[in-house]
């Protein structure tokens, strides 16, 4: 049955002819909006006003009525995502340090990896917020290796929590950071510089304070168990007596940290996609949750409570596709918060360093990050990319794949050299480094 129907626009959008066919009982529009539309903008009207004004109103009703096509679920799935994102390019407006041609950069062509070469903490201040979904990365570790140039550990932390801050600005809301760090038996330099200056430090302990100094909230930490290493650390076993004794060290943390930032942006109803939601509560810190106050929505519990929802429960509905499914391995062995598998040896017998970089870390942890945090096409940044380990797998993981690396010498080596070697492709590169 066909049936014509004029809707009318309430912001001034030319009047257009619908025509509108049932099939299978639902309602669909061959060229126009489906008529849904204008019962969401009817029923969220106020509450659409409460938080826009007239002209951002105006605009995002002309991008809904532009694009928005479909019956009515899609008409619904699409409004709500076009909200989201309206919500949150305002939200980014609010940021002044952005430069769009190095998020254009690092955006606009999702199917390249992209490998900047340069201090992460400059391109971080200048990258959009909230516009990466997860951050994988291990720190350069404090005076362990060759590239390390800190006067003493406060100067280090110093440094990695003014990185650590704008990483939480990047990082997208609800979503995790993954942190590699071991604890190191080294001199502070607070004190001394000589031996007796040695101690255990806890960079895991320091890291976990300076992480919630910034908002984040610490969630997990796996302990990478490393099997038997190199270490001296454990030097005392001629003398078998009483407080001579130190085990060796062979772990690290690999930590999850989430960012919930408290948003108290009223999200429409994922059923009927209407604004008329009263706030319930905070499932969570840093979480709000919503419920539908729409009578007409097309679900109520049996004591006719609406929709119950949140920011976060929407977008972890919205990564319930196929693609997105974690094979069953990578669950197993991750089940635990202990982990094992063998750390990168890269010195060989006879002592030359065999990947030209002095930390790599292995691919499990990327490999386990990208699956279990992000869906496919979403973005991951590794701002210590070394060898670019995180970013080859989030590319390997149809990912849009991001690394910053400091160190000229490391960063061309991972782009002549890995990038060929393992992908059979080049990244698109970006420079501002020493
Ligand atoms: C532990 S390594 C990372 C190893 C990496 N996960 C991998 O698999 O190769 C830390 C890296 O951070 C780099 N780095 C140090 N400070 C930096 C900065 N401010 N911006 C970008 N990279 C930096 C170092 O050159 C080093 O390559």
């Amino acid at each position: 049955m066909d049936d014509l129907q004029t809707v009318q626009t309430d912001n001034s959008i030319p009047a257009k002819l619908v025509e509108l066919e049932f099939s299978d009982g639902t309602l669909h529009t061959r060229d126009g909006p489906h008529p849904y539309l204008q019962t969401i903008f009817g029923v969220s009207d106020k509450y659409l006003r409460r938080l826009f004004n007239e002209d951002q109103l105006n605009e995002f009703k002309t991008d809904c009525l532009q694009n928005i096509r479909g019956d009515r679920n899609l008409t619904i799935e699409q409004y709500i995502n076009k909200y989201y994102e309206f919500v949150k390019r305002e939200y980014q407006k609010q940021y002044i340090g952005a430069e769009s041609s190095l998020n254009q950069f690092i955006f606009s062509d999702p199917e390249k990896p992209k490998a900047l070469w340069g201090d992460c903490l400059g391109f971080l201040q200048r990258m959009d917020s909230e516009s990466v979904q997860l951050m994988v990365t291990s720190p350069p570790y404090y005076n362990a290796r060759d590239y390390s140039q800190w006067e003493n550990l406060d100067d280090y932390l110093d440094e990695m929590s003014c990185i650590i801050k704008e990483c939480y600005r990047v990082l997208d809301n609800h979503r995790p950071f993954v942190f590699n760090v071991g604890d190191i038996f080294d001199n502070d330099n607070r004190h001394t510089k000589s031996t007796w200056g040695k101690r255990r430090i806890p960079l895991g302990a320091y890291f976990t304070a300076i992480f919630e100094e910034h908002g984040f909230q610490f969630v997990d930490d796996f302990i990478w168990d490393k099997g038997e290493v190199q270490t001296q650390r454990h030097k005392n076993g001629d003398r078998p007596y009483p407080l001579y004794q130190y085990p060796v060290n062979c772990y690290e943390h690999i930590f999850v940290f989430y960012k919930h930032r408290l948003d108290e942006t009223p999200y429409p109803c994922p059923i009927c996609g209407c604004l008329k939601v009263n706030g319930n509560a905070y499932s969570r810190v840093g979480v709000k949750s919503w419920e539908c106050k729409n009578l007409e929505c097309f679900e109520r519990s049996t004591a006719n409570r609406g929709k119950r929802f949140s920011a976060r429960t929407q977008l972890m509905t919205g990564l319930q596709q196929q693609e997105n499914l974690v094979p069953e391995n990578l669950l197993q062995m991750w089940r635990r918060d202990i982990v094992k598998f063998a750390p990168i040896i890269k010195i060989n017998s006879k002592g030359q360093n065999t990947l030209g970089h002095t930390a790599p870390f292995p691919n499990e942890i990327p490999e386990y990050a990208v699956k279990v945090f992000t869906g496919v096409n979403e973005s991951v940044l590794d701002p210590f990319a070394g060898s670019f380990t995180t970013t080859i797998e989030a590319f390997r993981q149809g990912r849009n794949s991001i690394g910053m690396e400091l160190n000229r010498t490391l960063f061309r080596d991972a782009v002549q050299i890995r990038f060929s070697k393992e992908l059979n492709t080049l990244p698109v590169e970006l420079g501002d480094g020493k």
